[in-house]
């Protein structure tokens, strides 16, 4: 069966909520899906002041913990962060810097790839995240799939990947279905 895996890094739950609808999306088309978060780096004591995330904190918990070498387990991979200062966030930015053996290695060449992020401001540089989020994607040789002019499209999210404005609205929830959708279709076209 096709595998999709959605990972994601999330503190207070935005691009948490934007990966469980990415990957219902990507449930609609019969592929095997699986959503894992990467390692925080931010220490406990730090992360504990945040009322936002200790909100969240224990359903963030239930989710698995990615390693970078499983990667080449999937047929595609979508990954979310949040945007920190116009960029993705380091948390992801070092889980990617992993995957160095697999690059040599040439394992997620062909593979597709989509990404997500959710941010605070309506132009806090979500377009920017998106597409440097699809840099290292390309650098591996994934084929990457954004959103086509969908209606949705007008209203939320991007063509470079799914989105949030804080917390995710039902039309951002919407989109991001149709982005878990549209990867999920093109890899059982690929793969099965
Ligand atoms: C250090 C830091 C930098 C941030 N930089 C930006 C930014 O450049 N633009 C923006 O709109 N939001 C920014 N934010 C807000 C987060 O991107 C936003 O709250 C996001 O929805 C959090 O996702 P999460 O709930 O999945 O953790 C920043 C937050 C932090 C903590």
């Amino acid at each position: 069966m096709v595998k999709v895996l959605v990972v994601f890094h999330s503190i207070t739950g935005n691009v948490m909520k934007l990966a469980k609808a990415i990957a219902d999306g990507a449930k609609e088309v019969g592929v095997e899906v699986k959503i894992k978060r990467v390692p925080e780096t931010v220490p406990k004591e730090i992360l504990e002041r945040n009322a936002n995330y200790l909100k969240v904190k224990d359903e963030l918990e239930k989710f698995e913990i990615a390693k970078p070498e499983e990667l080449a387990n999937y047929d595609a991979i979508i990954f979310g962060a949040p945007t920190r200062f116009g960029v993705m966030s380091a948390q992801m930015k070092q889980f990617i810097d992993m995957t160095g053996r697999l690059w040599m290695e040439r394992k997620l060449e062909g593979k597709i790839g989509a990404v997500f992020t959710s941010n605070e401001m309506p132009h806090g540089g979500k377009e920017a995240t998106l597409l440097s989020m699809l840099l290292p994607l390309l650098g591996h040789g994934m084929i990457v799939v954004g959103i086509p002019p969908v209606k949705e499209l007008f209203k939320a999210g991007s063509y470079y990947g799914a989105t949030s404005t804080g917390e995710p609205k039902d039309i951002d929830l919407e989109v991001a279905k149709i982005l878990g959708k549209r990867v999920a279709e093109i890899a059982k076209k690929l793969f099965s």
